[in-house]
């Protein structure tokens, strides 16, 4: 099957951050990608802006070097290189200071859409809105996306919400989470909403609980002292697991359209019971295996950030009182594996005797890497050796179904730069959801705080710390496996 591009209209993006990390690894590449996929029409411009004092060639020449880094398949087309260089242009100016925004405003072009992508230091989002505002660059037709961490806590998000709010409507303001741009994502959409074969399971009549695992296997090398100031809670748990579990457990949207999809998130989010503090489990890597442990890492002794996250989380609602929901996100593990397995029950009844033992369908939904879903089932193993049950998997492998044979699926910030393009803001948070997850959050974090907390220690590339293995092992049940 080969994948439909839907062409858009010329438009004007401007990268805050053009020259930073995140730009030059995922963003410009992701355009490029879009450029070679025959996506737009003649005319699109997109302008790097940062303090960093360059000219266009100098810009072109640090994007060229970034596409060969991390769109090498793409660049093997000189020509398509050369063009979509032709289109990068670059402005220099500080987000705090009045300079530069004269020039950016003469490059810009009127009557089409224009979006000014904030890949910038979160202290940053405020001042940049208000100089797009002040400088008179915010049309009608103008949208602004903001990265993340979108706030430390509720009372730092509802002021950057309120700022925002100051200068553009929500419907102008794209919070983006990547994971939401994941194929897999979507498609945990599409198999929910989309067939009439789950939906009447998924609720805690039949399924018996639901795990949602993040593990990275990369530590927190180069990002530091924003981590020991957010720790997997803020970084991780806050947004993206967050949000998968929204997706996981949300009511059926009456459309799929971008309100009716964030007001059934958003109901989870608030359905929420407080965690309780033996339901928690928090972890620090230490120096165990290769590199240094967390300690070493921050240059803190005495650090009591959290690398690792684990918890029990319960939905109070109709279609999941009783079904408990098992977050886990960690640093240095065993592997990079994103995966949500929803654990259904054993069959009521085993007409096959005791010895047939205990067999339940798990749907896994792999986010990464190998993007794909799993069923597993029971069937009769073969050969004449009687009625003996074994679990096989139903696998679909997104690679291979849609015939991308060797090709990896398009990357999040490709689908998410062009719906912001296009002005579809399903995968995209909305102020309410990040205010209210946050709301969830921070009682967690407080009480923390409150118990001088320490997290525990685990070995790097393990599977995180054994008080994780006994959160699950109290209710008689066990972590799927993390694997590559
Ligand atoms: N990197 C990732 O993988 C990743 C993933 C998720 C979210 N994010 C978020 O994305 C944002 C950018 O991250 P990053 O990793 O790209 O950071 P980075 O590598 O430190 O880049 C920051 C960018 O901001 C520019 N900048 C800094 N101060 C500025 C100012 N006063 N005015 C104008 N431009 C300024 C820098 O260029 P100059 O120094 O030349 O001004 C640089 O281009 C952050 O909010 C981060 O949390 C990053």
């Amino acid at each position: 099957m080969v994948s439909r591009v839907i062409p858009v209209d010329p438009f004007d993006l401007v990268i805050f951050g053009g020259t930073g990390d995140l730009a030059q690894r995922k963003i410009l590449p992701a355009l490029f990608r879009r450029f070679c996929s025959g996506q737009w029409a003649e005319g699109v411009q997109i302008i790097g802006a940062a303090r960093t004092v360059h000219n266009r060639a100098g810009f072109q020449a640090m994007v060229a070097e970034s596409l060969r880094a991390h769109a090498a398949a793409q660049c093997h087309d000189e020509g398509a290189l050369r063009a979509f260089l032709d289109r990068v242009d670059y402005v220099t100016l500080d987000g705090y200071s009045n300079e530069g925004w004269n020039q950016l405003s003469d490059k810009l072009n009127q009557d089409r859409v224009r979006a000014f992508y904030f890949s910038v230091g979160p202290r940053l989002f405020g001042p940049l809105a208000e100089r797009i505002k002040a400088h008179d660059l915010a049309t009608p037709s103008t949208r602004i996306v903001v990265e993340k961490p979108f706030g430390h806590d509720l009372e730092s998000a509802r002021a950057l919400n309120a700022t925002l709010a100051e200068h553009f409507r929500e419907s102008q303001i794209y919070r983006i989470d990547h994971y939401l741009g994941k194929e897999t994502v979507q498609n945990l959409m599409a198999v929910r909403f989309g067939n009439m074969l789950f939906e009447p399971l998924w609720n805690s009549q039949y399924v018996d609980h639901i795990q949602i695992t993040v593990a990275e296997s990369v530590g927190i090398d180069g990002r530091e002292e924003y981590y020991e100031r957010a720790g997997a809670m803020r970084d991780m748990m806050q947004n993206h697991l967050m949000q998968l579990l929204c997706l996981i457990a949300m009511e059926p949207p009456a459309k799929f359209d971008p309100d009716a999809v964030r007001d059934e998130k958003l109901k989870v989010i608030r359905a929420l019971d407080q965690v309780e503090p033996h339901h928690i489990v928090r972890g620090q890597f230490d120096g165990g295996g290769s590199g240094n442990g967390y300690r070493e890492t921050v240059g803190n002794p005495r650090s009591t950030t959290e690398s690792y996250v684990a918890l029990r989380a319960h939905i109070s609602n109709w279609r999941w009182a009783g079904t408990p929901f098992y977050l886990r996100t960690g640093k240095r593990l065993v592997a990079r594996s994103s995966v949500i397995n929803v654990m259904f029950k054993d069959a009521p009844h085993s007409i096959f005797g005791e010895e047939a033992g205990r067999h339940a369908n798990v749907l896994s939904i792999r986010l990464q890497p190998n993007e794909g879903i799993t069923l597993k089932v029971t069937i009769k193993e073969p050969g004449p050796g009687g009625m003996r049950l074994v679990d096989v998997p139903l696998d679909m492998s997104f690679a291979e179904a849609l015939g991308s044979g060797n090709q990896d699926p398009p990357d999040a910030y490709e689908r998410l730069v062009m719906d912001v393009i296009r002005g579809n803001q399903t995968l995209f948070m909305r102020g309410d959801e990040v205010e209210a997850a946050w709301a969830w959050t921070d009682p967690i974090i407080a009480g923390w705080h409150a118990r001088g907390d320490v997290p525990k220690p685990y070995e790097s590339g393990s599977t995180g710390p054994g008080d994780a293995e006994l959160l699950m092992k109290r209710d008689g049940r066990r972590w799927q496996g993390i694997n590559p």
